[in-house]
């Protein structure tokens, strides 16, 4: 078991403004005895103490409780409460795993990437909407789905996504 006051990459990198959230997050790897399968309430700690799970955090956490990067990223990718960036007005999720990609969910992404001009995982310049992907969030029978703000809609199309992102943009 690791010590939270070890020196980790995290922490070298540092500034002291962030040490009391890095702190609140070991303390809760520790009470969680760097159990394995706290792996999500980790990550809740980390995000409601960063506002964000950025790439070190996650590096971090896959370290302190020896788990694979990818299982880390895997995990706070899959579920679209968690955000790897920081969060704008609105978030829009596509869903891309395999049923919302083969009916279009690669289609909508492409589309709404173009036209913001931002990548899944980002926020429009205007701070309104922050653009996010998972791999199934359990409506396939929907397929393609889309979370606006939380909530899920089915049978989406490009233009409809485009139309509720310009919606919140002109009156936001
Ligand atoms: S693949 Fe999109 S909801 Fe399952």
């Amino acid at each position: 078991m690791q010590s939270i006051t070890e020196t980790t990459q995290v922490e070298k990198e540092n500034k002291p403004a962030i040490d009391k959230r890095l702190k609140a997050l070991n303390v809760a790897m520790k009470r969680n005895h760097y159990r394995q399968d706290a792996l999500i309430e980790i990550l809740h700690k980390a995000q409601e103490s960063f506002g964000y799970l950025e790439p070190e955090i996650l590096e971090h956490i896959a370290r302190q409780l020896k788990l694979p990067l990818s299982r880390v990223y895997g995990v706070a990718t899959f579920y679209h409460l968690f955000s790897l960036k920081p969060s704008g007005v609105h978030s829009c999720v596509i869903c891309l795993g395999t049923a919302c990609y083969v009916k279009g969910g690669g289609k909508i992404i492409s589309a709404i990437e173009e036209e913001l001009g931002i990548h899944a995982g980002e926020t429009t310049s205007d701070k309104q909407v922050s653009l996010m992907t998972a791999r199934c969030i359990g409506a396939c029978g929907i397929a393609p789905a889309v979370v606006f703000d939380g909530t899920v809609t089915g049978k989406q199309e490009p233009e409809k996504v485009l139309q509720q992102i310009k919606n919140w943009q002109s009156d936001p």
